[in-house]
């Protein structure tokens, strides 16, 4: 067997295939274009639509070798030698151009020819019935009978999800040796043990899996073809683990090297050294490839990897942020060929500092509520954690309830699940009550048959506003009809139109349709697939058909508007990226007649000079009125042309590039103005946070901007006129008057304490513990200075005492103040104790000395628990 590196492996794949006809096709983004996957799981993922027969390939055969993540078994992950999150998949593909012989025949030769694998270790699965696979493997390649094994549909049959492409499939198996055998009678082919590895899967992707279980047959008989690199470089460094290859050894020595630790030594921190290897690569692809830490979907994964990453960094003793040391090495074993890597590294960088700093913040008071939660059970005998702790902890100290459990396995402690499910429930019914998004009642099917009838509406808009189409399709809320003819609001669907489906951020167009001399209201129009659906609104009781003819005139007006705001959108980018350095990513955008609203990674505020300088760049380029350029590529000419790339958007082989001579360059489907001085003037509005290392810009043109320049006109002259005063010392006045407000509030909030003082005792709670007075009261939104003189006035009694004081203001913050007196102290009474401990039930901080103590957190529904646990403390800590 030949030595080679993980990269030699690589090249020499490709390599093989390549001479077998097939190109190369560099590694597809981990982020699909399928809504039915959150990554992408195997090689074939980006070339679903090839398998479905919707796109003609481009080439009928394709290597790649692909970016994979797969999250169904994190918390395996580290644990074992073989489980990966992010992992490199070799793969051959083909549409027709040949099948299960070539696709057997050709592995077999790179196996044995190519990389030199022992033929004699190699074994075949194949699907029960399968003969004609058996055939291959018996009489082509000459494989012994006993070497061929027969499985069910749970062994060799591939799915890629629910639904989608599927077929029998036929598995290589390398024989390690005797010595990873786990030593049992029935150990084989098949066998859950270290010594049959499975490294090469072939499938023959036959089938379309439908929701309802049928399998109708794929337009062709096609190869797809999956072997794991690391697995293979195992087999081929001859190590024991995945971990061991030349893919991770560099990141596990680190590991080593700054922790002191031996790799091999203790389960535990092997087990700690694998899951930051391991992490770090799926967090600096995910990133690399767009994806930004967020609460659900893939940003959510990531976040939760990341996170994991951070806490077996901490059992390791790594006390601040230490992930970003991992990336040079990273970057050396995968740069080449992932240049992404190295493109992104700063947006890598700054992000994972971001949420690691984030997460540090909170890990430690997390950690504290946890343990002293599973304290709390353990001395009651139970083992199961609260719902309500699980979700504490996911929603305030950002413990993904993945890391919370397994952390309570490590205590032996188990999760209430349903509890945790019902507080998610609630606040995502908190959510949703809040949010007004509009669905169409119709599900995604009707349309894909729509297009499989129709084939895809052609847009005509990019120079028009104006056209006319034949009616395809007609529906509403019931389904699709022949014909409509009461009022109301429904569906078209076109062969040709010129109005533009949101995409890319840029909203719909809006405008008319005529038929037959009536008029048909357009108030949205969304791509489904590749049909462009006009959402329409009917006002009087004609009758539409389908195969009727419609003229159609989009809303010119507001599509000028909607243009100036996108070509805006794009000076804006190039501008940031001028002053903020180019790190500045585009992470969202959305575009429309009123505004334009860009969201971008960026670490800190950008700050008001920064603000004025992009106004200032963007406004120059809207004077020199430059004529755009507006071409279609292929995808390598855009590249090396220099255009930016949007990580969200999904591009086809052809590009379209929208170029400002002389400043910025795009890939961008959307309608833009024809010279930037179409733009008239161009004003940030707001510059705001939404999340981790990623900034908002909200900002208008044209005419918008002088419709706010004449209302702020008449706000001041408003407020001129109600201040008495004039524009020169509008200022000066308002400060004066703010003055005056806060000595008011003062003299206010003094006549409130003097009233509270003097009846303060009809707030206190009084109980006996141990021969100690515990007063307890329960204020309104009060500040702290006038708990403690509350608190001042109570404990001054001759028997020992101890004032317990909460102020809850209307969003539900609390603020406690905790004092004892001499006596109190003297029998064992901590006031910064009770207040830390307390604190940490109400998800905030405080501490302080053993007679006077304050703090406060933000969970004031947490009241009751955290005076239940002081009054705990205090038997404890008195009792005899
Ligand atoms: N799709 C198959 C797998 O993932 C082969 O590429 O195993």
């Amino acid at each position: 067997m030949k030595k080679l590196t993980a990269f030699e492996i690589r090249e020499l794949f490709i390599k093989f295939w390549e001479s077998k006809g097939a190109k190369h096709l560099q590694s597809f983004s981990l982020v699909p274009d399928d809504p039915s996957l959150l990554f992408t799981i195997a090689g074939m993922v980006p070339l679903k639509p090839y398998y479905l027969g919707i796109k003609e390939p481009e080439y009928p055969r394709v290597v790649t070798c692909q970016k994979c993540v797969r999250t169904n078994d994190i918390e395996n992950v580290g644990r074992t030698a073989r489980h990966h999150t992010f992992f490199e998949m070799l793969g051959n593909f083909t549409w027709g151009s040949y099948f299960k012989h070539e696709a057997i025949t050709w592995a077999w030769e790179f196996l044995t020819k190519y990389i030199e694998l022992d033929p004699n270790r190699l074994y075949a699965t194949i699907y029960k019935d399968d003969e004609e696979a058996y055939n291959v493997w018996r009489n082509d390649v000459g494989l012994p009978d006993e070497k061929i094994f027969r499985f069910g549909q749970d062994d060799n049959y591939w799915f890629m999800g629910e639904t989608g492409p599927c077929g029998p499939c036929s598995e290589i198996y390398y024989d390690r040796g005797e010595k990873y055998s786990c030593g049992k009678k029935t150990c084989g082919v098949g066998c859950d043990c270290d010594r049959y590895m499975e490294i090469w899967n072939l499938v023959f992707t036959q089938f379309d899996r439908q929701k309802d279980g049928s399998l109708p047959l794929l337009p062709h008989k096609n190869i797809d073809t999956g072997m794991g690199l690391e697995r293979l470089a195992s087999v081929i460094q001859e190590v024991d683990t995945n971990y061991e290859t030349d893919l991770f050894t560099p990141l596990i020595d680190y590991t080593c090297s700054k922790t002191g630790i031996k790799y091999g030594t203790d389960p535990k921190n092997d087990m700690a050294a694998r899951v930051i290897a391991d992490h770090i690569r799926a967090v600096a692809f995910m990133l690399a490839d767009g994806v930004l830490p967020s609460n659900d979907g893939p940003g959510y994964v990531l976040r939760r990897l990341l996170r994991r990453a951070v806490r077996f960094g901490k059992l390791l003793g790594f006390e601040k942020n230490f992930l970003c040391e991992y990336l040079p090495i990273l970057i050396k074993i995968m740069g080449d060929p992932y240049r992404e890597l190295i493109d992104q590294r700063p947006v890598i960088e700054n992000i994972i500092n971001i949420e690691e700093e984030k997460f540090n913040n909170t890990l430690r008071q997390g950690t504290e509520l946890f343990e002293s939660e599973c304290r709390k059970l353990k001395a009651q005998g139970k083992n199961i954690i609260s719902g309500e702790i699980i979700f504490t902890l996911y929603d305030t100290y950002g413990f993904p309830p993945e890391l919370t459990r397994e952390m309570a396995e490590e205590q032996n402690l188990k999760l209430d699940e349903d509890g945790f499910k019902k507080s998610m429930e609630l606040q995502r019914e908190r959510a949703r009550s809040s949010s007004k998004q509009k669905k169409s009642a119709l599900t995604g099917d009707v349309y894909n048959d729509i297009e499989n009838e129709s084939g895809k509406t052609e847009f005509t808009g990019y120079e028009n506003y104006k056209d006319t189409g034949k009616i395809l399709a007609l529906l509403n809320s019931e389904g699709r009809h022949e014909k409509i003819t009461a009022a109301g609001e429904f569906e078209i669907v076109l062969d040709r139109t010129p109005f533009y489906a949101e995409r890319g951020g840029e909203v719909g167009d809006t405008g008319i349709m005529r038929i037959n001399g009536h008029e048909i209201k357009i108030i949205n129009t969304v791509p489904h697939g590749n049909i462009i659906v006009h959402t329409a609104k009917l006002e009087n009781n004609i009758t539409i058909s389908t195969g009727g003819i419609v003229e159609c005139e989009v809303d010119n007006e507001r599509r000028k508007a909607i243009r100036r705001n996108h070509t805006a959108t794009h000076l804006l980018h190039e501008a940031l990226g001028q002053i903020l350095g180019r790190h500045v990513r585009q992470a969202g955008s959305l575009v429309t007649d009123e505004f334009l609203r860009f969201d971008f990674t960026h670490h800190s505020p950008v700050t008001d000079d920064e603000i004025i300088q992009a106004e200032k760049i963007v406004n120059e380029q809207i004077l020199l009125n430059t004529e755009l350029k507006i071409n279609s590529y292929t995808r390598d000419e855009a590249q090396n042309l220099g255009a930016k790339a949007l990580f969200e958007e999904k591009y086809g082989e052809i590009v379209r590039v929208v170029d400002v001579p002389g400043f910025s360059m795009e890939l961008c489907g959307g309608l833009h103005v024809t010279r930037t001085g179409d733009i008239g003037s161009f004003k940030i509005l707001r510059e705001e946070s939404i999340g981790s290392g990623t900034r908002r810009i909200l900002a208008l043109t044209g005419m918008n901007v002088i419709n706010m320049l004449q209302k702020l006109s008449s706000l001041k002259n408003s407020l001129t006129a109600l201040l008495a005063t004039d524009e020169e010392n509008l200022q000066e006045r308002a400060k004066s008057l703010v003055n005056e407000i806060k000595t008011m509030r003062t003299e206010i909030q003094n006549a409130k304490l003097k009233e509270l003082l003097s009846n303060s005792e009809k707030f206190l709670q009084h109980e006996d513990i141990n021969g100690i007075s515990i007063e307890t009261g329960r204020f309104p939104d009060v500040k702290p200075e006038m708990l403690r003189d509350i608190g001042d006035k109570a404990r001054s009694k001759a028997e020992a005492c101890v004032v317990i004081l909460a102020s809850l203001n209307s969003e539900n913050a609390c603020q406690l103040v905790i004092m004892a007196n001499e006596k109190a102290v003297s029998k064992g009474i901590d006031s910064g104790l009770l207040v830390k401990e307390a604190c940490v039930i109400l998800g905030g901080k405080g501490g302080g000395r053993k007679n006077t103590a304050q703090g406060g957190g933000r969970n004031g529904e947490n009241l009751d628990s955290a005076l239940n646990k002081i009054h705990d403390i205090i038997r404890k800590s008195t009792g005899a």
